[in-house]
């Protein structure tokens, strides 16, 4: 097995800026909860990097440190947020129109939050056709946009007296694109950004900016991004980490917790079907067939990794798998979506299960953001390089080396994520074999 020794991380020597396309519901949720953990007047519930703890060693050894405490994270008063959006609103405005968290809440942070102002955008309403805004850079082709990216992130980096930099996209789901010859490899896709190419959307470019600029990239939304052969061959080339895609939060979430308990127990599946209604931007945006078809390939691949129907023809074959997403204004954030489950067991005598999940999607989101922003640039420390499987556990539709199916299963992504952990500081691995206590 392999062990590494510990002294290899470097140590999270000043200030660590934590860039942000899209200041929209999940980023002012994570900037105002960041803010109102620093004050004292909130807990960051949600996060592994904050709350969770791992076991080292034997279970009687009784060692069980925090994993903040275990490894050289981030300190949260080392942060400093930026932020790219079409729209002017500060983080303040952002987070009062967003709706999230309670207006009274947001005025006692109303200080940090209003000094962030978000950099104009690099926006093209072909990708995203829900919306538009006037905080947009203008450029004379794709190219040159990245180029005006670099060079505002060296000077954002400076003012902000930054000594290392994460690029998170949490901006809005972008329609449905497939992989292009053109993004093969990093000549054809520059000069493809340079002949405006159709195939290269704006969070590519965005991620060719942050790569470009030695900055590790986390992929929030299903866009295609950085899952390309040339991003994902810049980023092993300046040993950059990169991960993706699609937040997992909500029903997925539950779906994944859900589909490998019947599996365990060998329980057979006709169907499952998923509908949600929510009103927030997200939602408007999802409302275009082109945005909801990105979504749609993200949610639907969960369940036929989890349960290899291939493998179990005989429990999961043919079974149907329905997602909807309905636009609901009155719902704003606080989405609701249903499950029906129609599963069979001994005999194959059919039983149902009904989940009526009343969720906060940005609250369940926002965690992610956090523990995402401290392990990359943990990642980075570490001289780890090119796709973080180990943060699958975050994405509904985790990023893998190409030809390696994901690995869905909420429980095995924790084991591999705290195990990449211990591994990272030389420590044993643990299997859960468990006979040495018998011997
Ligand atoms: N909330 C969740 O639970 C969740 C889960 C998984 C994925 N996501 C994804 O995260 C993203 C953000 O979700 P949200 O609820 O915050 O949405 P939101 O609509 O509130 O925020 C997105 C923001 O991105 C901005 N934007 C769009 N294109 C941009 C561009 N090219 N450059 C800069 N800014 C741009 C929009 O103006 C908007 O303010 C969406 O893609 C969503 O699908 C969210």
């Amino acid at each position: 097995m392999p062990v590494r020794k510990d002294a290899e991380i470097i140590a999270p020597k000043g200030r660590l800026g934590v860039l942000l396309v899209g200041l929209g519901a999940v980023t002012t949720t994570f900037i105002a909860g960041v803010e109102a953990v620093k004050k004292g007047i909130g807990q960051p519930v949600g996060s592994l990097t904050q709350m969770g703890t791992i076991r080292l060693g034997k279970r009687t050894d009784n060692r069980v440190p925090l994993i903040k405490d275990f490894l050289p994270l981030a300190n949260l008063e080392d942060l400093v947020f930026g932020a790219w959006d079409i729209f002017e609103d500060s983080a303040y405005e952002a987070a009062m129109h967003a709706g999230v968290l309670e207006k009274d809440l947001l005025q006692q942070l109303r200080g940090p939050l209003q000094k962030i102002k978000p950099m104009k955008a690099v926006f093209d309403q072909n990708y995203v056709k829900r919306l538009s805004g006037t905080n947009v850079k203008t450029g004379a082709n794709k190219f040159k946009l990245a180029e005006q990216l670099i060079d505002e992130i060296a000077e954002w980096k400076k003012k902000n007296r930054c000594s290392r930099l994460v690029m998170i996209w949490a901006a809005s789901t972008e329609i449905f694109l497939k992989p292009h010859p053109v993004h093969k490899t990093l000549e054809s896709f520059e000069k493809a950004m340079r002949e405006n190419h159709r195939a290269i959307a704006p969070s590519m470019i965005y991620a060719y900016a942050a790569l470009k600029s030695g900055i590790p990239f986390a992929n929030g939304a299903p866009n295609l991004t950085v899952d390309i052969p040339a991003l994902r061959k810049l980023a092993e080339d300046n040993n950059l980490a990169i991960c993706g895609k699609d937040f997992k939060t909500g029903q997925t979430l539950m779906k994944t917790i859900i589909a490998p308990g019947l599996k365990a127990r060998m329980l057979g599946l006709n169907g499952w079907y998923s509908t949600n209604i929510l009103g927030n931007r997200d939602g408007e945006v999802l409302d275009d067939p082109e945005s909801f078809k990105t979504k749609e390939e993200s949610k639907l691949s969960v369940l036929e990794y989890i349960l290899q129907p291939e493998v179990y023809p005989d429990l999961y074959k043919d079974f149907s798998h329905v997602v909807r997403i309905n636009y609901y204004p009155p719902r704003g954030d606080n989405k609701e979506g249903w499950d029906n489950i129609d599963i069979f067991g001994w005999l194959g005598y059919p039983m149902q299960i009904k989940i009526d999940f009343l969720c906060r999607d940005s609250i369940l989101a926002a965690p992610i953001v956090l523990d995402l922003a401290l392990f990359l640039d943990l990642a980075q420390r570490a001289g780890m390089k090119g796709i973080q499987e180990w943060l699958s556990f975050y994405f509904k539709s985790p990023q893998t080396a190409p030809g390696l199916y994901p690995e869905h299963d909420v429980f095995i992504q924790l084991m591999k994520l705290k195990n990449t952990l211990r591994y990272l500081r030389g420590e044993d691995l643990i299997t859960h074999l468990g006979l040495e206590y018998y011997d």
